[in-house]
């Protein structure tokens, strides 16, 4: 780490406290245990196996939720946490980060009002059109008539309706053919409050990637891409998940996609909250999408990915105590922020059921934790998995996220399924794609990086 990063955290001894349950907690748990500041981490809820990698102590609250948010000052209180990091989007819907500042804790993680860019799609939607940032054609629908009435005007056509508030990353419906998208808005109401409101957009064809910016309010700074694999099964098939696996860096995304991302998308995009009093502080999350070449937003969402965390945060080089405690304090652009050069692949495995209710499955044994976790050049991201003794039982959703690392995509994926191999869970009921960095994959194979 330079020396003036260092002298920017004097102090040692700090405590942190992530929110988040899933992987996304367990690698930025792993991260801040690597600093020198950080003496002890707590997660809420986080989960068992938060602590698998970490150097430090770590303490997990597995009956909080993270929208308890006068319940987590009050820890923050008694605890003496230095720093929060915010990444759980219900928090941010509900103000944590706002309530944790008024209390005088220093924490990252977009305010209410500046995270409504993941929280509401509708307002979202409309910001981008307020500051011409590239988006697909919409229309927003407060009633089941208004999406129905508007669908028959249109020409037959491909559509996405989504709910406007949060739904757990389901909330985006796929409609092939105008029949099809009349069937999806009558569904809206299958989201509770968060589809009263439903944003019916043009489905656009194109490869995907996500981007991650660190923000302060002030400046930002772009800290990486990864490709998610949203659906279920290998080739893009299946229901969409919350993402079950991931490759960095993606090919497709050349300095030139980059240049034209953070000009067209992302300076506009942080300008544009700035001018309407939603300054940003906390990771900002571009799910965009190329077509012909040109460069779409599929939505915003004010914290990191997971998987993608599980990719991106091993990656960066400095402290991140040194780092998010810079974020905190509007000094981000006085810390020069670098990543390593490692391709990184996380294949994440579920029970076969994900993400259909599986409560009969749940509480099955899980084999192999013990075993990958002392594999050089992988690191297991724990999600909902419990310990009981030495034993691990698997939950529902997401399990765990393996993540290999390489020269290159061929060569992290083979440490990931290698990994991979070595797991099972009773009953013969793991899950996992086997196909996870593909495009870059065949890039490389057949030389066209
Ligand atoms: P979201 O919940 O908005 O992230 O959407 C989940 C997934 O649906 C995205 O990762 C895309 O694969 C797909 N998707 C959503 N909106 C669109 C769109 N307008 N065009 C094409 N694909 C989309
Ligand atoms: N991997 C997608 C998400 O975190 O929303």
């Amino acid at each position: 780490m330079p020396e003036k990063d260092i002298l920017m955290v004097k102090e040692r001894g700090q405590t942190v406290l992530v929110v988040d349950g899933g992987g996304r907690g367990s690698a930025l748990v792993h991260k801040y245990s690597l600093s020198h500041r950080v003496s002890r981490i707590l997660c809420i809820p986080g989960n068992d196996l938060n602590g698998l990698n970490s150097k430090k102590p770590v303490k997990i609250y597995p009956h909080l939720e993270t929208t308890s948010v006068s319940q987590i000052v009050e820890i923050c209180k008694k605890e003496k946490v230095d720093l929060v990091d915010v990444n759980q989007d219900n928090a941010v819907e509900a103000g944590l980060t706002d309530e944790l500042i008024k209390n005088g804790i220093k924490a990252i993680g977009p305010s209410k009002l500046a995270g409504q860019i993941e929280w509401d799609k509708a307002w979202a939607r409309d910001f981008m059109k307020k500051y011409k940032i590239p988006q697909p054609k919409y229309h927003v629908c407060n009633s089941q008539k208004e999406g129905i009435t508007y669908i028959k005007k249109q020409k037959d056509g491909k559509w996405f309706v989504k709910a406007a508030g949060l739904a757990f990353g389901k909330g985006a419906l796929p409609a092939e053919n105008n029949k099809r998208a009349i069937e999806r808005i009558k569904e809206m109401n299958k989201f509770g409050k968060s589809g009263d409101t439903y944003v019916i957009e043009e489905w656009l064809e194109g490869e995907e990637f996500s981007l991650f910016v660190l923000c302060d309010s002030i400046s930002y700074h772009i800290v990486g891409c990864a490709q998610d694999h949203k659906r279920m099964y290998n080739w893009d098939l299946g229901e969409n998940t919350g993402g079950i696996g991931c490759s960095t860096p993606p090919l497709v995304v050349a300095p030139k996609v980059l240049r034209e991302t953070d000009r067209n998308i992302i300076k506009k995009t942080v300008d544009g909250l700035k001018k309407e009093g939603r300054e940003f502080k906390g990771i900002l999350y571009l799910g965009a999408i190329i077509v012909r070449g040109k460069v779409y937003v599929i939505e915003f969402n004010a914290r990191w990915g997971s998987p993608e965390a599980e990719v991106l945060v091993p990656a960066i080089v400095n402290d991140l105590f040194v780092v998010s405690d810079a974020m905190a304090e509007g000094r981000l652009s006085k810390i020069h922020v670098r990543v390593d050069k490692k391709a990184r692949v996380a294949v994440t495995l579920s029970l076969r059921e994900n993400p259909t209710p599986v409560n009969s499955k749940v509480g099955r044994r899980i084999y192999g934790i013990d075993q990958v976790k002392l594999i050089p050049g992988v690191t297991l991201y724990g999600a909902r998995v419990s310990k009981k003794g030495n034993k691990y039982y698997a939950g529902s959703g997401r399990l765990l996220h393996i993540v290999g690392e390489g020269k290159n995509v061929i060569e992290a994926r083979e440490k990931a399924y290698q990994a991979a191999s070595l797991f099972s869970v009773e009953g013969n009921n793991l899950h996992y794609r086997t196909d996870i960095g593909w495009r870059d994959v065949e890039r490389l194979r057949v030389g066209n990086a």
